[in-house]
């Protein structure tokens, strides 16, 4: 295993305070891995492209990195349905690379975090072929949910469950004989059948992939659907009646807590411990918390967060509850603006509805995106002034916007196919990044490679003004606010420590003010008017320039020190 002890615990950020395991308050970097950087100029970026851009992450002044999924994978879900646990999608490199990944990060003070997928696989996994092959009835099938179909002939479904990429979430199998067969049950597209987590199997198999990966050096993961593996093994149908306290058949079901405490057993069971971090989609905060308790997943995802209005009584809500329901079991909070799956902040920011909701991206409304980047500054310096974990999706310390103009041809998510052009899908936040250069591809496959045409090849020709080659030096870029407020939350006593608690300064009405520890404050004005500044020593950074008269502009926040 890789040596890189010096940075467990980031130096306590006021000496003699006892330093803090790095995952309360670490700065995650989120690798969209196939349009962070191309390193073979196939088009396609992978782990060369991504070590070659280290020092850049290192430079921004990044902890940690989370790598969406990179194991083989036929790519019906862009990796989320996978067909080896145990190496490298051969598109992405192999595990020599993904040693060498590792070693380069943790030399630069980097970890690494990969990203788990138990609820379901690929159609094409090993076992799962294994279970078609096998028949009804077999040792085979009992690793996924196989069932009879009802009605005549056995033609409709077990259930009536839908799948969140659209359609049921089951799919009739033809068996070895020739004949109309069982379904197999899968909660996200057909080519991703679902495990059966009740088989003691598949939840050995599993520790045997966290240790795979630990093993090597991997910091810890990103669970992905964490909610969602227990089933009613009955599987009912769902009940359109169900009220929030009835027992869902598959989501959030109590028997989930137990995989997760036998994987903290295995991730404390390193000398230095293993983070788990949880993709945890549930509305209530006391159900949510539990997965946070002391012997399960060390963070989760703030959706609520994500999700919110630019607003200020709706924000600040949010954040009092965040902090209010983690407090109980002790885990730190986490802050996140965008990832792979929702609409880009710059746009939700610049639209007249702010908030994100699944079931209607706001796709095709009208976008102000000069007003949604002035939004997104502000938004980057409140988040980071949180106390608890932040994650940072690629392209957004480079101000990027959801790309939705993507001809249907080129759309790639199956989310789009399989709602028939209903829900345009996740591809407009996947746009390959932009390095250098004035026209598409901005060296994404390198330098001197601008013939390669990435996997989607959609990047607005205005991205010139946004490449990272633009940005560097640009006092007034994205790019140097991300550099400046990362430097700062790891110098600046307060930003940084998790543990220093968040205390609400008195404000006129559409503005958040808080005090971090004892010397750092952020102010952000939601409100219509420029807003005087409270009183302070100094100001470290601002998302905007104040106004003539030194006052805060409108979608404006400032870093202050205070006295
Ligand atoms: C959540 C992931 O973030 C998403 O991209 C994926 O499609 C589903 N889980 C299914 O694995
Ligand atoms: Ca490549």
């Amino acid at each position: 295993m890789t040596a890189h002890t010096d940075t467990s615990t980031r130096p306590a950020s006021v000496a003699g305070q006892v330093a803090e395991p790095w995952w309360r308050d670490a700065v995650t970097y989120q690798v969209y891995v196939r349009s962070f950087a191309d390193g073979n100029a196939d088009g396609i970026g992978d782990l060369r492209g991504l070590r070659d851009r280290l020092g850049y992450l290192a430079d921004l002044g990044v902890d940690a990195l989370w790598l969406n999924p990179c194991f083989p994978s036929p790519m019906a879900d862009a990796g989320y349905d996978i067909a080896d646990y145990r190496d490298i999608e051969p598109s992405f490199g192999t595990l020599a690379e993904m040693d060498a990944l590792i070693a380069q990060a943790h030399a630069a003070g980097i970890r690494i975090l990969l990203d788990i997928v138990p609820n379901h696989c690929s159609d094409r996994h090993p076992r799962f072929q294994q279970a078609l092959r096998a028949g009804p009835r077999s040792a085979a099938r009992s690793w996924f949910w196989f069932r009879p179909g009802r009605g005549p002939g056995g033609d409709e479904p077990p259930n009536n469950w839908q799948s969140y990429c659209g359609g049921p979430a089951w799919t009739r199998v033809t068996e070895p004989d020739g004949t109309p067969g069982q379904w197999y049950l899968h909660l996200f597209a057909p080519e991703q059948p679902d495990f059966n987590w009740d088989n003691p199997a598949v939840r050995a198999d599993f520790v045997k992939t966290l240790r795979f990966w630990f093993g090597r050096g991997v910091d810890g993961f990103r669970i992905d659907s964490a909610a969602v593996l227990v089933k009613d093994p009955l599987l009912p149908d769902l009940d359109p009646e169900a009220g929030p306290a009835d027992p869902h058949p598959y989501n959030d079901r109590d028997g989930i807590h137990e995989i997760y405490q036998e994987w903290r057993a295995v991730a404390d069971s390193y000398n230095e411990p293993r983070a788990l971090l949880g993709e945890v989609w549930i509305a209530d905060p006391q159900r949510f918390a539990k997965y946070l308790r002391p012997q399960e997943m060390h963070a989760a995802f703030n959706f609520r967060f994500l999700q919110c209005a630019w607003d200020p009584a709706a924000l600040r809500a949010v954040i009092e509850q965040t902090v209010d329901f983690h407090r109980p079991v002790g885990a730190p909070a986490t802050w996140v603006l965008s990832n792979h799956d929702v609409t880009r902040h710059v746009t939700r920011y610049g639209r007249t509805d702010t908030r994100f909701d699944f079931d209607d991206r706001g796709h095709g409304r009208p976008v102000d995106v000069e007003l949604g980047t002035r939004r997104a500054r502000a938004a980057a310096l409140l988040y980071l002034a949180l106390p608890g974990g932040a994650y940072l999706y690629q392209g957004e310390e480079l101000g990027l916007w959801e790309v939705e103009q993507i001809p249907d041809e080129l759309r790639q998510d199956p989310m789009w196919r399989r709602t028939a052009g209903q829900n345009p899908g996740r591809d407009g936040c996947r746009v390959p990044l932009p390095w250098t250069g004035s026209e598409p591809p901005f060296g994404f496959s390198g330098p001197g490679t601008d013939e390669a045409e990435p996997w989607l090849p959609t990047q607005p020709a205005s991205w010139r003004d946004y490449t990272v080659e633009a940005q560097l030096d640009d006092p007034d870029s994205m790019l140097e606010l991300y550099r400046s407020a990362l430097n700062l939350r790891r110098s600046v006593p307060g930003f940084g420590s998790e543990r220093e608690p968040l205390r609400w300064i008195d404000a006129t009405d559409g503005v958040l003010a808080f005090r971090r520890g004892d010397a750092a404050a952020c102010v952000v004005n939601l409100s219509a008017d420029p807003v005087a500044l409270p009183p302070h020593q100094t100001i470290l950074l601002t998302s905007s320039p104040l106004t003539d008269d030194g006052l805060l502009p409108s979608d404006c926040a400032a870093w202050l020190t205070m006295e």
